[in-house]
């Protein structure tokens, strides 16, 4: 069970795998101090036990034989198929820092889409979509956290769905091979699609990762370099997509990181279009300290020395207090902040590379000399 004194934000849910619930570091708010703490009577504690899948991804393949095509001996795979919670996103959620609660926003936008869902707004007088599209520079974290935040409903929608899906849409794959294919491939994925979706027990989410494809296949039709195919199928996965958004139980999720080529179309379906931009400094000192204590967890970094927070090393930079324990925790947090200030302009991927690549660049070249 949560103890008290574990660092629990008002309104958040706690997570426990299989019957041992354990209370989650809140890592993700760059602003929480390390120190706050709250009362466990005067919170509103929900707990979700629950058992993660270990199977993986089932692959959707496409072969033109399948619709009386000429055979080509080649499969295209248009989709994954996710059970929900799965051991691969385990910790995605948790493991992604930005600043401004752009996590809790989501879950915000989730709440609200419920309950309006619930409360039979009428959606001719007040529409929503359910697709959210998140857009910016590469490496930022998109795809994690569209993956992160379907597991994440997965658990916390489980007393209304039995279970949940997640369906990995791959945009590239419809638009670059058997082009004149494309329209049936679109057809027998949402067919699919909807096979999962009329069973009121499951929740899925639909991931149209990369969606600029669709944007750049409709330009290409325009400028007339592409067979009028290509409209019609960014067509045919919007009309999928408009039939589908009317599904209570259907979340669409979509990314793209070239963000003047989004198809005008798609983005007017968005409810929700968030920009998720390069690591600040806060954010690139928040990942490296969950780096830092990654190493120290498997021993590469010994001894363990307890990490500073973002938000307590600001409260102690101002505050200048200092005694021999402190300095120590002090002077590893100076020297993050230094390096989180060069790091500036790199993307979240980069940065989480950053560790091993100083191992193997720099650590392991003393190994070598010394044999
Ligand atoms: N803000 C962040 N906090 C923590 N980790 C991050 C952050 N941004 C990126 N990462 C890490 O970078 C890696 C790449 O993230 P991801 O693939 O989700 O990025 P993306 O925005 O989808 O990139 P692309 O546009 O190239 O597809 C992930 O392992 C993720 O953990
Ligand atoms: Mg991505």
């Amino acid at each position: 069970m949560p103890q008290i004194g574990s660092r629990i934000t008002p309104g958040n849910e706690q997570e426990g795998k299989d019957a041992s619930p354990t209370t989650s570091q809140n890592l993700n708010d760059v602003e929480q101090p390390e120190d706050q703490t709250y009362v466990v009577k005067e919170v509103n504690l929900q707990i979700h036990v629950y058992q993660m899948q270990s199977h993986g991804a089932m692959e959707e393949e496409y072969d033109n034989m399948n619709d009386g095509g000429v055979e080509s001996g080649e499969t295209v795979v248009t989709a994954q198929h996710w059970d929900l919670p799965c051991e691969e996103f385990d910790g995605v959620w948790d493991s992604l820092i930005f600043e401004d609660q752009l996590q809790l926003k989501l879950l915000d936008y989730i709440r609200t889409t419920l309950l309006f869902s619930d409360k039979n707004v009428n959606p001719e007088l007040i529409s929503w979509n359910r697709v959210v599209l998140l857009y910016g520079p590469p490496g930022t974290g998109k795809t994690s956290l569209c993956r992160g935040l379907a597991q994440k409903l997965s658990i916390r929608l489980q007393q209304r769905y039995r279970y949940g899906k997640l369906i990995e849409i791959n945009s590239h794959s419809l638009f670059s091979k058997w082009f004149s294919e494309s329209g049936k491939m679109v057809q027998r994925m949402f067919n699919q699609i909807w096979r999962l979706v009329e069973d009121d027990g499951a929740f899925v989410c639909v991931l149209i990762d990369e969606v600029e494809s669709l944007a750049a296949a409709r330009k290409a039709a325009l400028s007339g370099s592409e067979p009028s195919d290509s409209i019609r199928v960014v067509n045919a996965l919007l009309t999928q997509i408009d039939r589908l958004r009317k599904q209570k139980n259907v979340l669409i999720l979509s990314t793209t990181n070239i963000t003047e080529a989004i198809d005008i179309a798609f983005i007017d379906r968005a409810d929700i279009k968030m920009y998720i931009g390069p690591p600040t400094q806060a954010v690139i000192y928040s990942i490296l300290n969950s780096t830092l204590e990654e190493l120290q967890r498997v021993g590469i970094i010994e001894p363990k020395t307890s990490l500073m927070s973002w938000a307590t090393f600001q409260r102690q930079e101002s505050s200048q207090m200092q005694d021999s324990h402190l300095s120590q925790r002090l002077r590893i947090a100076h020297s993050l902040y230094e390096i989180a200030s060069v790091g500036q302009g790199l993307s979240g991927r980069a940065i989480r590379k950053l560790p091993f690549l100083a191992h193997a660049g720099y650590i392991q070249v003393g190994l070598v000399r010394r044999y």
